[in-house]
């Protein structure tokens, strides 16, 4: 076995990993990438299909990005954010400002996704607080999200393969079932959908509203819980009625921002203006980990007071608002215009869509859905019945390691295989990776 990897054995625990498994098939230790594409140290390269865990926006070892960071380095790496700022944080803060929604005036820093939506359920809860309105403790959320892995956000996740063993922990929060249109919770399907997986929201806006502070969801596509990609209508109507019965409503946009489904942010595909929105993964287009929690001026009213008032949102890590992170992400939203990428990949969508379709009719494949450079295959075992395999059965395993042996990183999540793809990719690129990846669901 190669030193390294011995040495990684020896000392590392890799996250959502059974270090039994990894001993049977050792991590790959990559050395270097670019572009779309990664390259480990027995010289072999594979197509990045997932952009790094769903944050590379423009591609690996970017020359412009590489710039701005170098340069940030030489001045400043990092400096506490309470009682000091800088100008990499106030550059950004005012672009993201510029690009999403009206409703958000401002921008509070953290340092990843998960910290970025505690940030928003912290302030959320705290806002009723400041107001008086004691009683609106409790959040509202989807039966398959996923919002992070610290303990507020699994409390409003529901992906039970990840979470289950931690909810003794968790604080209290009501649950409504996903628009998961595939696996319909009304058993419709798309000829008789009139988005009734909404009632059972509404129900429980309607009858708890004084004690709910927010309802969060992902924008139009569930990541975590099986790119579950789901209509509009759902997010426009869900955004009418958290204000109809007074709840704030999150949004977020960690894995679904920065250009991923097509648009800047998912919300704009609905015209949708939330409370709070959290951004991270590819902010820095996967370089360094920041997080961000946009907010209202309302919500900001509400904390700002004299000391003694006790309104202070209490709330900070070390590493919130990086510089050279802040820099980092300045670069890509620089990159976004120079490089016209949203342009780009509008116009490769179609492409992308054809070839996507073709697999449909494929013998395990019950459903697929795409927005954007997302594209979600879910496998099933009877196409008819819509049976899923078993977690036994590791189907998605088979596919990951076909996926390697083509030179394919792909991921799927249990029998879900999907591409996340790096905004920058080529449609040369584009058509090798669906390539590969039909000739092994074809041969599973
Ligand atoms: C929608 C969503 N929210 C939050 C998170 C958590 O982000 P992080 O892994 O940076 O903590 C993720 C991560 O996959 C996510 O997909």
């Amino acid at each position: 076995m190669d030193r390294w990897l011995k040495k990684d054995s020896q000392y590392i625990w890799h996250p959502y990993t059974q270090m039994k498994d990894s001993r049977k098939q050792a991590p790959i230790l990559i050395e270097r990438a670019k572009g779309i594409k990664l390259y480990d140290n027995q010289g072999n390269s594979y197509y990045d299909t997932i952009s790094s865990w769903w944050c590379n926006v423009h591609g690996h070892n970017h020359p412009r990005i590489n710039e701005a960071i170098r340069s940030q380095v030489n001045r400043l790496e990092h400096v506490l954010f309470a009682g000091f700022t800088h100008k990499p944080a106030i550059t950004l803060a005012e672009k993201l400002i510029a690009i999403t929604p009206s409703s958000l005036r401002k921008v509070f820093f953290s340092d990843n996704g998960s910290t970025a939506v505690e940030v928003a359920l912290k302030m959320s809860f705290q806002y009723w607080q400041n107001i008086g309105r004691r009683k609106k403790t409790k959040f509202l959320s989807l039966d398959y999200a996923y919002h992070g892995d610290t303990v507020g956000a699994m409390s409003v996740s529901g992906v039970d393969l990840f979470n289950k063993v931690f909810s003794p922990l968790f604080f209290p929060s009501l649950k409504t079932p996903s628009p998961y249109c595939y696996r319909c919770p009304m058993k419709k399907d798309k000829s008789s959908c009139g988005i009734e997986c909404i009632k059972p929201l509404e129900k429980i806006l309607k009858a708890k509203n004084n004690e709910i502070a927010a309802l969060i969801l992902e924008p139009l596509v569930m990541a975590a819980g099986g790119m579950i990609i789901y209509p509009k209508k759902y997010l426009k109507k869900a955004h009418f009625l958290a204000r109809k019965y007074n709840v704030h409503l999150i949004l977020d946009e960690v894995a679904t921002g920065f250009g991923r489904t097509g648009k800047m942010f998912a919300c704009e595909h609905a015209g949708v203006r939330p409370d709070f929105m959290c951004v991270s993964k590819g902010i820095t287009s996967g370089y360094l980990p920041l997080g961000v929690t946009l907010t209202t001026n309302k919500v900001y009213r509400v904390f700002y007071a004299d000391y003694e008032q006790k309104k202070t949102f209490y709330h900070g890590h070390t590493y919130t608002a990086n510089p050279i992170s802040c820099a980092a992400a300045c670069a890509s939203l620089e990159l976004f215009k120079k490089e016209n990428t949203l342009e780009k990949v509008n116009n490769l969508l179609p492409f992308f869509y054809e070839k996507l379709e073709d697999f449909r009719d494929l013998k395990f494949v019950g459903d697929l859905r795409y927005i954007g450079m997302i594209g979600a295959i879910e496998l099933v075992k009877n196409k008819k019945t819509k049976q899923a395999f078993s977690l036994k059965e590791r189907i998605g395993l088979k596919v990951y390691r076909e996926g390697l042996k083509k030179g394919l990183i792909l991921r799927p999540l249990g029998s879900i295989v999907y591409f996340f793809l790096p905004l920058c990719l080529k449609k040369h690129q584009l058509q090798k990776v669906l390539k590969k990846t039909f000739l092994i669901i074809k041969n599973l």
